[in-house]
């Protein structure tokens, strides 16, 4: 058979055959983490499987058999008093949460660096955005935690609001005071509503990070498919509060989600639970004592700068997930998209993803001491062979996280005014018309509605000329920027 034909299913059978160590989602690392302990039962025909709602098989929509059970014994292990499975990624539970807390006109705080899938509600729900600027770390160059004094502020000024979003940990595994943002939210009549996409794992094992839901969050969505053994675009809503309109969150579950949702992901969901359940802490132990290994022998090359829990303390860093490996490149003189490319290229090893100045790998109960140790290893020789510059000055992404902004048009209303294409270059001082997000991470830079400035020119030109792909933008190579008439 040629497959030269079927473009997808060609890149991913050469991307399979290239046998690249993954430090990238989905945290069953390609299957190693069901072979790791026998678990078979996604080795047998998969297709045989991939069937809807028949007889005897559950709905999604109106779980009242195995679905609902499976759901029930996900709250248990989660520390939830309900739990939705998503088949449309942690996005469709982002979504549903916020459209089920604010009505269209409502006021919700929002981080600056949210994930796409936080303004995208607030698109569709009509919503003002009030935005919390991050802690800025000019260590590692990247937008931080939120502290909760930023958070007391932005509701002091806007006590009006309805709920307070927050993502943590965040792509580079920096959590946020959670405890004290509930405990604010609450004393102000707000719902908590956490993003902890990367987080999922937290419950299994006590040296990780507190979960939101241990924290007081009302609504917590997580990317199972990110950090547990699950398959991609699997993930799971989890609530606990009484001031959650259950009714209301269900509607738009159903809403967002497809009406044709693949059993398999919703059993590859009810496995990692169990999984984890079973056996999580044991293998959690492993993968969080050889990333503190690695982040020791990485630290100990002076070219380098690996997250750590020595980094707890400054910059909103209030913990930090032990098995997410952010490192920075700054002082070897490679940007994190240059060492992104090389770790692939000379070493066959992926990464989650790279910034201008850092890399983001991905550890998860898939991961053995070997694969662990070809990555400390891998770095260290990579920083080795570059030579050394002076990293000064402030970096781009930073700049354009230090001023957000300014908003003319709510961003659902900019997205309905009629636009007109001007080169980047031109555009500084005019309304912008689209999201411009460089992705992976997925965080908007600008927003539709908000003023373009040179420091958001800049930083975008600098992505784009680093390499990193540009999401959102009608002209992905930003020659053109699409701006309000
Ligand atoms: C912080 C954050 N939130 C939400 C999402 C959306 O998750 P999903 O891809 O499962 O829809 C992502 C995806 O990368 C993310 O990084």
């Amino acid at each position: 058979m040629d497959y030269k034909e079927i473009p997808i299913l060609k890149g991913l059978m050469d991307y399979s055959k290239e046998n690249n160590a993954y430090f990238h989602m989905p945290g069953h690392k390609g299957g190693n983490a069901f072979r790791k302990i026998g678990f078979e039962a996604f080795d047998v025909d998969l297709l045989s499987m991939d069937v809807t709602e028949v007889a005897g098989i559950d709905n999604l929509h109106c779980p009242e058999a195995a679905i609902k059970e499976a759901q029930e014994l996900a709250a248990q292990a989660f520390g939830a008093q309900h739990t939705f499975f998503l088949v449309n990624g942690t996005t469709c539970g982002i979504y549903s949460m916020i459209l089920a807390a604010a009505n269209p006109g409502d006021k919700i705080i929002i981080p600056r660096n949210c994930h796409k899938s936080v303004t995208g509600a607030v698109i569709l729900g009509r919503l003002q955005p009030i935005y919390i600027n991050p802690e800025l770390d000019s260590k590692f160059n990247f937008a931080s935690g939120i502290s909760p004094a930023a958070v007391q502020k932005a509701i002091q000024e806007h006590r009006d609001a309805k709920a307070v979003v927050i993502t943590s940990p965040t792509y580079y595994g920096v959590c946020s005071d959670l405890e004290q943002i509930a405990r604010i939210a609450h004393e102000n009549n707000m719902l908590l509503l956490v993003d902890e996409a990367h987080g999922a794992h937290f419950a299994f094992h006590g040296e990780l990070p507190k979960t939101a839901l241990q924290c007081g969050a009302d609504v917590v969505a997580q990317s199972t498919h990110k950090t547990l053994p699950s398959m991609t675009q699997s993930s799971m809503l989890h609530v606990r509060s009484n001031k959650v309109d259950i009714d209301r969150l269900k509607l738009f579950l159903q809403l967002t989600q497809s009406t044709s949702p693949s059993h398999i992901l919703l059993a590859s969901l009810d496995s990692a639970r169990y999984i984890m359940q079973q056996k999580g802490e044991e293998l959690l132990n492993d993968v969080i004592y050889w990333c503190n290994w690695l982040r020791n022998e990485v630290n100990s090359n002076e070219n380098l700068r690996c997250l750590s829990k020595a980094d707890i303390g400054r910059a909103g860093i209030f913990d930090i997930d032990s098995t997410r490996i952010t490192v920075n490149f700054a002082k070897s003189g490679l940007s994190g998209t240059k060492a992104d490319e090389l770790l692939r290229s000379k070493f066959k090893l992926q990464v989650e993803m790279a910034d201008l100045s850092n890399i983001v790998a991905i550890c998860t109960v898939g991961d053995s001491i070997d694969s662990i140790k070809k990555l400390a290893n891998d770095i260290k020789t990579l920083a080795q062979d570059s030579t050394a510059y002076n990293n000064d000055g402030e970096s781009q992404e930073i700049k354009a996280f230090k001023n957000i902004p300014e908003m003319k048009l709510l961003p659902w209303e900019a997205v309905y005014q009629a636009k007109e294409e001007v080169p980047i270059e031109n555009s500084q001082g005019r309304i912008c018309g689209e999201m411009i997000i460089p992705y992976p991470p997925g965080i908007p830079i600008i927003m539709p509605g908000e003023i373009i400035s040179r420091d958001i020119i800049d930083y975008s030109l600098e992505c784009r000329s680093k390499g990193i792909k540009i999401n959102g933008a009608k002209d992905a190579s930003l020659k053109y920027i699409t701006t309000i008439k």
